[in-house]
């Protein structure tokens, strides 16, 4: 069985196809033969040694990949989802070792594979389940009612884009940032108000609202930059673990999305809403498995938009 992972920590070159045993489902795990795995940053800190003290790559390789799709081969005991084998499915994954969604054949606990949503291909689908439920999280801690007012920065990317269109779900008024040429794109995903990116972010969104917007999500990693475009009392929530205390009573909270891991009626939920298009599900390209560096190099590039998707 195929996967692609790294024997030693490095750049987008580390990645190579290794070969693993094939595993069998348990119970309460259902097996799913893996066609498409989405590439976030995540992947790449993983990869070139950043999280060294806590990811172990012993034994090596280390694989990784927090998104997969593709078609359920088999079902263990006690599985109550409903699930079954021949139904196309995607999943978030937290790797651990070997396993990561990069590769042909992952067992997984029930709980963390729902069917992929219909009309979509294993390219399309396994671009949602993480980013997805990233924002899920995101938008229950920052806690707005419906006609409030989201700031979200990053609005162009993976994360950013769900926040903007889950926002929209949620009944609130979003404002989010652009570059020039994500402009249409970030007005398509559905922000009322798009401004152009910059570290006066803050500034522009007073601009409209005199008073700061009730909750910002922080997909461009701006951190202390865009505290001030929060309203008194208002709420942050951070993606790569920053937090502040003590600024004009603002409820500061860290995403994690593992949070959500196995969550299986979150994960439901965005299938259903990328059936009823409230969520666009973007590729940006796929690479064949023997091709995952350029997706990685591609990636760290930036300026991708939608996901760079690996093919098994
Ligand atoms: N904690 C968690 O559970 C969790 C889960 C998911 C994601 N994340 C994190 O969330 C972040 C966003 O992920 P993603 O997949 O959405 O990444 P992405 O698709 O690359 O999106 C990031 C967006 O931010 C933009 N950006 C970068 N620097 C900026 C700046 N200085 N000002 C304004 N915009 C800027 C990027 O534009 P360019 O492409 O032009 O640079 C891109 O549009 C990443 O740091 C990721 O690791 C965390």
């Amino acid at each position: 069985m195929r996967a692609v992972g790294v024997n030693t920590y490095g750049g987008p070159e580390a990645l190579e196809i290794v070969e693993l045993p094939e595993e069998q489902a348990g119970p309460s795990e259902v097996r799913l033969r893996v066609f498409a795995a989405a590439v976030n940053p995540t992947d790449t800190l993983a990869r070139n040694g950043s999280r060294v003290d806590t990811q172990k790559i012993d034994p090596p390789p280390y694989v990784p990949g927090m998104d997969a799709a593709g078609v359920v081969d088999q079902v263990g005991p006690e599985v109550t989802t409903g699930i079954s084998v021949g139904d196309a499915a995607m999943a978030m994954v937290v790797p651990r070792g070997a396993h990561g969604a990069y590769r042909e054949s992952l067992v997984l606990q029930a709980r963390s594979v729902v069917p992929s949503p219909e009309g979509f291909s294993h390219v399309q689908a396994c671009t949602l389940p993480m980013n997805g439920l990233t924002a899920t999280l995101s938008l229950e801690l920052l806690g707005l009612q419906r006609g409030q007012v989201l700031a979200v920065t990053g609005g162009a990317g993976a994360y950013g884009g769900y926040m903007i269109e889950l926002g929209k779900a949620a009944g609130l008024t979003v404002i989010s940032d652009a570059s020039d040429l994500d402009i249409a794109l970030v007005k398509e995903l559905g922000a009322d108000i798009v401004v152009s990116r910059g570290d006066d972010f803050a500034e522009k969104v007073r601009n409209h609202f005199p008073r700061g917007v009730d909750g910002l999500a922080d997909g461009a990693v701006l951190n202390e930059l865009v505290i001030d475009a929060v309203s008194d009392g208002g709420a942050f929530t951070s993606v790569r673990g920053f937090s502040a205390s003590d600024i004009r009573n603002i409820n500061f909270t860290t995403t994690f999305v593992t949070t959500f891991d196995g969550d299986f009626e979150k994960l439901d939920a965005l299938r259903e809403h990328a059936e009823n298009g409230a969520v666009t599900l973007r590729v940006a390209d796929t690479y064949p498995a023997e091709n995952a560096s350029e997706a990685h190099a591609t990636l760290e590039a930036g300026g991708t938009r939608g996901r760079c998707v690996i093919t098994f």
